[in-house]
């Protein structure tokens, strides 16, 4: 059976989090797994946890509900990708306890530079007191202490953040190696090297 683990991007709105899930996505699928889910802050707020806001409280009742939903995955062999700003280190904490294979991805970038991105436009807002509680604004966000990797956005390309990450959960031996696959994929039956 395919391994089950827990890819969880956390970091500022417009970090990128959401295009490097996506990205993994697609390049996980690629190397063979069947079972890969994405739970995403944008997506999981207009269902899942549609009644919550963002006071501390409801940040940290939208993480408890996806943690259980990831664990659930994550222990029944699905590679499962996690994309929220989860601001706060107990939520997160708890999250590592719950989930099978947990592995911590810290989705840097200087904040100068997320308000010249604001794709939502939200940065703009925030700073005009238009969106109080805009977490990296006025709101907290505690900075991974041992993520076990740190992708920065702002000098890496969506492509070589996701090919360091790749060759990690290879290390960690949740996933096949490229050459494995590629020998698997192009190899026909019958026809030996
Ligand atoms: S979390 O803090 O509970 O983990 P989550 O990742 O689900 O947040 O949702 C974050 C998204 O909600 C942001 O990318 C942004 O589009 C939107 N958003 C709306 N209000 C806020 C706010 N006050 N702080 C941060 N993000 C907000």
């Amino acid at each position: 059976m395919q391994e089950g683990f827990v890819i969880w991007f956390t970091g500022l709105s417009g970090s990128g989090k959401t295009t490097l899930a996506k990205e993994v996505e697609r390049l996980l699928r690629a190397r063979g797994l069947r079972y890969v889910q994405r739970l995403d802050g944008d997506v999981v707020r207009q269902d899942l946890t549609r009644d919550l806001g963002f006071s501390k409280e409801d940040r940290d009742e939208n993480i408890h509900r996806v943690t259980f939903v990831a664990e659930l995955l994550s222990k029944n062999g699905v590679a499962t990708t996690c994309a929220f700003i989860s601001p706060y280190r107990a939520a997160r904490q708890t999250a590592r306890r719950r989930c099978h294979n947990f592995v911590e991805v810290y989705v840097q970038c200087p904040l100068d530079v997320l308000i010249q991105r604001d794709p939502k436009g939200l940065y703009k807002k925030a700073l005009a007191g238009e969106i109080k509680g805009f977490t990296g604004i006025d709101d907290p966000y505690e900075t991974p202490e041992h993520p076990e990797i740190v992708v920065h956005t702002d000098r890496e390309t969506v492509e070589e953040s996701t090919l360091r990450l790749l060759a990690l959960l290879e290390e960690k031996g949740l996933i096949p190696t490229a050459n494995e696959n590629t020998a698997s994929a192009q190899v026909p039956a019958g026809e030996g090297r």
